[in-house]
């Protein structure tokens, strides 16, 4: 089968042991995975590269936010590696600068808006200025895309809007906090279901346990698959 890589699986479990079991066990069903912090210290990086020796497509979620010379140090650093997308979080100075470090590489700098699992009560906490959360996710994607950035990541309930900004035109959208009808929520607190999300303008969408934690992942991946209309 062709792999649908609208499809990104987050791989976050503890290390490259268990990671290359659920690679194995989804086999062509899925060609993009998504490695994060979670697995830094279990080998991430090198699991990265195995997965594009192995032909998959990596998403290397590390919402980078530093000084701008140290951003664009870091960004250069990953930029060596054959990768094909990077997270830094959505602020203008920040990608910039890891627009300045990924060079002439192919690697795309996607934007962090709002992280799906907050809510307005803990952006209080954060002392985020008030206002609704959409309307602060649509304006940080539209600074974002005039900062340089090739995409960003929101929720799925933000994607349409995000979709229609002047800015967004050419540029990426991809969406965590997809979770098929049913499925458990975890913590994240603004969801759609797959196709909804791409519906409404997401070009990828990320899903994590949903699929790893399954008792069947390939089968779990098959049917975000089928609801994408792929198999
Ligand atoms: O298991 P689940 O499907 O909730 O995983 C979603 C993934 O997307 C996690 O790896 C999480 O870190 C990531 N993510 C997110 N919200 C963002 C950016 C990334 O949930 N805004």
């Amino acid at each position: 089968m062709t792999a649908d890589d609208r499809l990104i699986v987050a791989l976050d479990v503890p290390n490259v042991i268990v990671g290359e079991q659920v690679v194995d066990q989804l086999g062509d069903a899925v060609s993009f995975y998504k490695i994060g912090l979670g697995m830094l210290t279990g080998g991430g990086l090198a699991l990265a590269n195995e997965l594009k020796a192995r032909g998959k497509r990596v998403f290397l979620d590390m919402k980078f936010f530093d000084i701008g010379a140290t951003v664009e140090k870091a960004v250069a650093g990953i930029a060596q590696f054959d990768l094909d997308f990077l997270t830094v979080h959505g602020d203008p100075h920040v990608v910039r600068a890891a627009v300045a470090g990924r060079g002439d590489s192919d690697l795309k700098i996607l934007a962090v808006t709002i992280l799906t699992s907050l809510d307005r009560s803990d952006l209080d906490d954060c002392l985020i200025r008030s206002g609704e959360i959409q309307d602060l996710v649509i304006e940080r994607a539209r600074r974002a895309f005039l900062a340089g950035a090739d995409g960003v990541i929101a929720s799925p309930q933000e994607a349409a809007l995000i979709r229609e900004l002047p800015e967004a035109r050419g540029r990426l959208i991809v969406t965590p906090g997809v979770r098929p009808a049913g499925a458990a929520l975890g913590d994240q607190k603004r969801v759609a279901t797959p196709a909804s999300a791409i519906r409404d303008g997401a070009d990828h969408i990320v899903v994590g346990r949903p699929v790893w934690a399954a008792e069947n992942p390939r089968q779990a991946a098959l049917d975000i698959l089928a609801e994408l209309g792929t198999v």
